[in-house]
């Protein structure tokens, strides 16, 4: 018999702190008017000291399982997208896991930005094999954690958030398909260069500054434009369905100058088009799962609507997944 994995329960956190445009211009030479005209953000959520990675995580995961039903022993396996781990090592998954209580195996995955999407494949094809039946997706991550917040092309973009998504094995068909690239020879396109094995944290990093995000935006900017289209297309090709079928896009939340140029050229009604970027920014691996629970939770998602998930970022990697919507409108208490 044929399983398919299909979304029984979500949840999101965002951190309480909120960090306005205005509250940038203090720091770098910027303005909300030149932050709101080039990217569509108005402020963004970062998190605050003792915070990190798996404090996000944890809470967007409890709330998707409260959400499912389902309770922190019922997993049998939790897959983590981050590139911003709490540590190198352990994975954050090991320390969501032990916070909530969990005892199935766990683990990271970094595809930047393209995290989520690369964790949901990776739950959806351990149910479609039969080596998992109740799997924990998140997308997770503290970037402004390695943020310079003295250069002003990097800091306006980016804030802190996480999204989980509970996948259960079914007959029902819910994620239909999920198409995922990578092109290494964009990796210097955006990076975080120092902290790693290459070029360890020493004196002369941080007088660089080289343990920080660094970014060619107008490179970035153009590749997105060109690739979630073709991803978006590629995925739904793949389920045997075209964008005409589409009820929702949620695109990874960078820009919204990319969400509005993507949204043309595949041809979608702009209420079609999920956005909360003015919101929260870019919040990296949280980015789709974190807008998928905001247009879930606002109750304009209905259950059999088709919905495509696709995210781009650092690798550079890209993915599009299709989704069949199998969760009813949440109830006014939830
Ligand atoms: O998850 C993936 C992450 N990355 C992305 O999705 C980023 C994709 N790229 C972008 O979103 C855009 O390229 C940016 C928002 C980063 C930049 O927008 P842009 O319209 O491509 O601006 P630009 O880089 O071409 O810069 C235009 C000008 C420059 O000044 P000059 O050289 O023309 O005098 C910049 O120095 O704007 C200047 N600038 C700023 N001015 C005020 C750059 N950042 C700022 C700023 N405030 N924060």
């Amino acid at each position: 018999m044929s399983i398919s994995a299909r979304i029984t329960g979500i949840g999101s956190c965002l951190p309480e702190r909120v960090l306005k445009n205005t509250d940038l211009e203090a720091l770098v030479e910027t303005s909300d008017e030149w932050i709101v005209s080039r990217t569509g953000i108005r402020e963004r959520r970062i998190v605050d000291e003792g915070q990190a990675t798996s404090h996000l995580a944890k809470k967007a995961l409890s709330a998707a399982l409260t959400c499912a039903g389902l309770g922190p022993g019922d997993i049998d396996l939790l897959i983590v997208g981050t590139s911003s781990p709490d540590m190198i090592f352990p994975s954050t998954a090991c320390l969501v896991q032990h916070d909530l209580g969990m005892s199935c195996p766990s683990y990271d995955v970094n595809a930047a930005c393209s995290g989520f999407v690369y964790a949901l494949h990776a739950g959806a094809a351990a149910i479609e094999s039969h080596r998992a039946t109740r799997v924990a997706v998140v997308g997770a991550d503290a970037l402004t954690r390695h943020i310079d917040f003295t250069d002003r092309t990097t800091c306006v973009l980016f804030g802190d958030g996480a999204g989980a998504v509970i996948l259960e094995a079914g007959e029902e068909a819910g994620v239909l398909a999920v198409s995922l690239g990578a092109d290494g020879a964009g990796a210097d396109l955006l990076k975080i260069p120092a902290g790693g094995s290459a070029a360890p944290v020493t004196r002369e990093v941080l007088a660089a500054r080289t343990n920080y995000l660094t970014m060619n935006g107008n490179e970035v900017f153009r590749f997105a434009v060109n690739v979630i289209p073709r991803a978006t297309i590629e995925a739904l090709e793949a389920s045997g369905l075209t964008v005409a079928d589409l009820d929702w896009l949620v695109p990874h939340q960078a820009n919204q100058r990319i969400i509005r140029t993507v949204e043309k050229r595949l041809g979608l009604p702009h209420d079609r088009v999920f956005s909360h970027v003015d919101r929260v920014g870019n919040t990296s691996a949280g980015s789709i799962p974190l807008a998928l629970d905001d247009l879930y939770t606002s109750g304009r998602l209905a259950p059999g609507d088709l919905v495509a998930l696709v995210g781009f970022g650092a690798g550079l990697t890209w993915g599009a997944a299709v989704v069949r919507w199998t969760l009813a409108r949440p109830t006014k208490e939830a």
